[in-house]
């Protein structure tokens, strides 16, 4: 059994209708959806990744915008116009590495900009369209990503992920786990090892939860684990999503996705990264240039209720870090493989 829903989806119409969300916070002990009527709901869910994964947090604050503006339906259309405003700054506070979540919003800002004329009641409905074919087309993203990537994956015996890439990231099957779920579907015997990934296992609970649903061979691995499973030559790849991807390839993605991507090199096993063109932020030129999110320390030293450090102790909490394109043997996206990672072969294969 998969999801019952997709991660994040609409009910309702725009004037009175919602975003559904599945917590995640709470798997895998409890499956729980959440209705977010309010903008202050979707930020706080944002914030505290009950919706969490680069694509779905895209699709999470694009339907944020509709919820955010239906208090402004039956005012004027200037003063719907500030509202917007206001809405997509707030909701774009609520995590800073994801572009996804600043091109979701950017998208939603553009269509009410392209319609002066409709009354505030029509943009609402106009705002939600937008909102659906955001959602659509990150699921038909992972589809194509899927198609893509299996050729990559049809001669391994074992892959190695990290953080959760799934259906729970996006609208979708996933980023990398989509590849992952093509490449099981192919060959049963495919063994996944999934990062626990720390400090808030979204590998633990919410990779292994997906595989296993589908049934799909799962093993879980400590971070730590990653080197030696390479070394007794358990995977024949590594696959992992991202959060943004700068011009010259450079990808962000969750803490620890760094040291992976090393230790692949250092095993000659090939790194792929796979991500919607969303993810991509052609603004900036390197990795350098990507905002990382430091989270609470709390996280560290008292994750999921129980105290794991002394009082008073000292941390660092970066989300992500960033994977140089240098170690990237192939980017996967929905319009196709670019390999080698280029510059020149990213810009040509986004323009396609
Ligand atoms: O902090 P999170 O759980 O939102 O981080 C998610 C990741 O790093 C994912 O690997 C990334 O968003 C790709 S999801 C398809």
């Amino acid at each position: 059994m998969t999801n019952p829903r997709p991660s994040v989806s609409w009910i309702g119409d725009a004037r009175s209708g919602h975003l559904q969300l599945i917590d995640q916070t709470l798997l895998p002990v409890e499956y729980r959806e959440l209705a977010c009527t309010t903008v202050e709901v979707v930020w706080d869910a944002i914030k505290m990744l009950r919706v969490r994964g680069a694509p779905a947090i895209g699709v999470a604050a694009a339907y944020g915008v509709v919820v955010g503006c239906q208090t402004d339906a039956t005012s004027t259309r200037d003063q719907l116009n500030s509202r917007l405003q206001h809405v997509v700054t707030y909701l774009a506070g609520s995590r800073p590495t994801a572009v996804n979540l600043f091109w979701a919003l950017d998208r939603m800002h553009r269509t009410a900009n392209s319609v002066p004329n409709l009354t505030s009641a029509e943009l609402l409905e106009r705002l939600l369209v937008e909102a659906k074919a955001i959602e659509r087309e990150d699921r038909e993203m992972c589809l194509a990503m899927a198609r893509h990537g299996l050729p990559l994956l049809s001669r391994c015996q074992g892959v190695l992920t990290h953080c959760n890439t799934g259906g729970l990231a996006t609208a979708g099957d996933g980023t990398a786990l989509a590849v992952i779920f093509a490449a099981a579907a192919q060959n049963p015997s495919l063994q996944v090892y999934a990062d626990e990934t720390r400090p808030l296992l979204q590998g633990a609970r919410l990779t292994a939860w997906e595989l296993m649903q589908r049934g799909i061979p799962a093993t879980l691995i400590c971070d730590s684990m990653a080197g030696w499973v390479m070394k007794e030559g358990r995977v024949q790849a590594v696959i992992v999503g991202a959060d943004r991807i700068a011009a010259n390839g450079d990808s962000a993605n969750k803490i620890g996705t760094y040291s992976l991507s090393i230790l692949a090199k250092a095993h000659n096993i090939p790194f792929y990264v796979a991500a919607p063109s969303s993810t991509f932020d052609l603004t900036i030129q390197s990795g350098e240039e990507i905002p990382i999110e430091e989270r609470a320390s709390t996280e560290i030293t008292n994750a999921f209720g129980r105290q794991t450090a002394p009082d008073g102790c000292r941390t660092y909490n970066p989300a992500f870090d960033v994977a140089p394109a240098t170690h990237i043997t192939a980017l996967i996206t929905e319009k196709g493989v670019i390999q080698p990672v280029t510059k020149e072969n990213i810009h040509a294969m986004l323009k396609s």
